[in-house]
């Protein structure tokens, strides 16, 4: 069994060799430089074309400038197909949670929803491929949004920390939008997604492939003492509580669940041209599936869908790290 999970992580590890030396690439300074002067003129030649906010979606943005984060809630967002969102994700969620107590995922610390299951519901899929929230998205980011779809996790309350639950940074692209819907109460033992505050050398920098992802230990070493309160936005909430979060120009983590397992929604958005979209694409769908349920969407939501045929041939032909 041990041998099994080594052979595994190393051929993960192989696999993900193009995308990490892809990465590096990027991240030399002369083409780092020229990529980011890229990037700050499409943003300025895509300002006149931002949206126009109401004032209460607008507070999202301003919270995701200001905090990284801004918490909310579906009935406060009160989107066309929630109700059928919520009854569907709940469904699986209970069903999942009955697998949980039946000790079928003992061992596993994430459980993620697979497509067969989610193809039955594409609607969960769909639910914030709206006007509202991709304009809100756009205008956070500066530039038209991309949806990677999504990844509905189950997370066992077993309080080790690894994976996501370990202090890090996403990289798939300079600025993200994760839109996060919790299914059922979360408090501070239920896994709450947190979002630091604070800056420590070599935070702003990519170590390797990587920013450095750290354990709570490792994140107070670094720092030089325990985090206070207000260094961090713990994100507890009652069900449906919705997060909005750039998970890639702040550090988060998911704390650690020790009291009860955690079922949520994380919705992926990021631009159309992301920065490593050999990175990307981390969800449980088959391009003939992204599709089959992009089809019969509106325009936008099509090209927000379907983004990954519109990057540079270049970044196109390096294959996707595994997650
Ligand atoms: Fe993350």
């Amino acid at each position: 069994m041990k041998q099994t999970t080594l052979r595994y992580r190393a051929l993960r590890r192989v696999r993900s060799l193009p995308a990490e030396t892809a990465s590096r690439l990027l991240g030399m300074p002369a083409i780092s430089r020229t990529l980011n002067k890229a990037y700050e003129k499409a943003r300025a030649s895509h300002r006149p074309r931002l949206p126009g906010l109401s004032s209460r979606d607008m507070d999202i943005v301003a919270g995701l400038e200001k905090n990284g984060v801004y918490i909310t809630s579906l009935a406060a967002l009160d989107l066309p197909g929630t109700d059928a969102l919520w009854t569907s994700a709940t469904g699986i969620a209970n069903a999942y949670s009955v697998r949980a107590k039946a000790g079928e995922f003992a061992g596993q610390y994430t459980v993620q929803v697979g497509a067969e299951d989610m193809m039955r519901h594409p609607h969960i899929v769909h639910w914030p491929l709206n006007d509202r929230i991709l304009d809100i998205v756009e205008t956070y980011l500066g530039l038209p949004a991309a949806c990677d779809t999504l990844n509905f996790f189950y997370t066992l309350a077993d309080g080790r920390q690894v994976a996501a639950r370990r202090w890090h940074r996403d990289v798939e692209d300079r600025r993200m939008v994760k839109v996060i819907v919790y299914l059922h109460d979360v408090d501070e033992e239920g896994g709450p997604l947190e979002v630091l505050h604070r800056a420590f050398p070599g935070c702003d920098q990519l170590d390797g492939a990587n920013f450095p992802v750290l354990t709570q230990e490792m994140l107070e070493g670094r720092l030089g003492g325990t985090l206070e309160r207000g260094d961090v936005t713990t994100c507890t909430g009652k069900a449906g509580t919705v997060i909005f979060a750039d998970v890639a120009s702040r550090y988060h983590r998911g704390r650690p669940a020790i009291a009860r397992d955690r079922s949520a929604l994380f919705y992926n958005f990021f631009s159309r041209s992301p920065l490593r979209p050999f990175f990307c694409e981390r969800h449980v769908f088959s391009r003939a599936q992204l599709a089959e349920l992009a089809a019969g969407q509106t325009a936008r939501a099509r090209d927000c869908m379907l983004w990954h045929a519109n990057v540079p041939l270049l970044a196109r032909i390096v294959p996707r790290a595994r997650a």
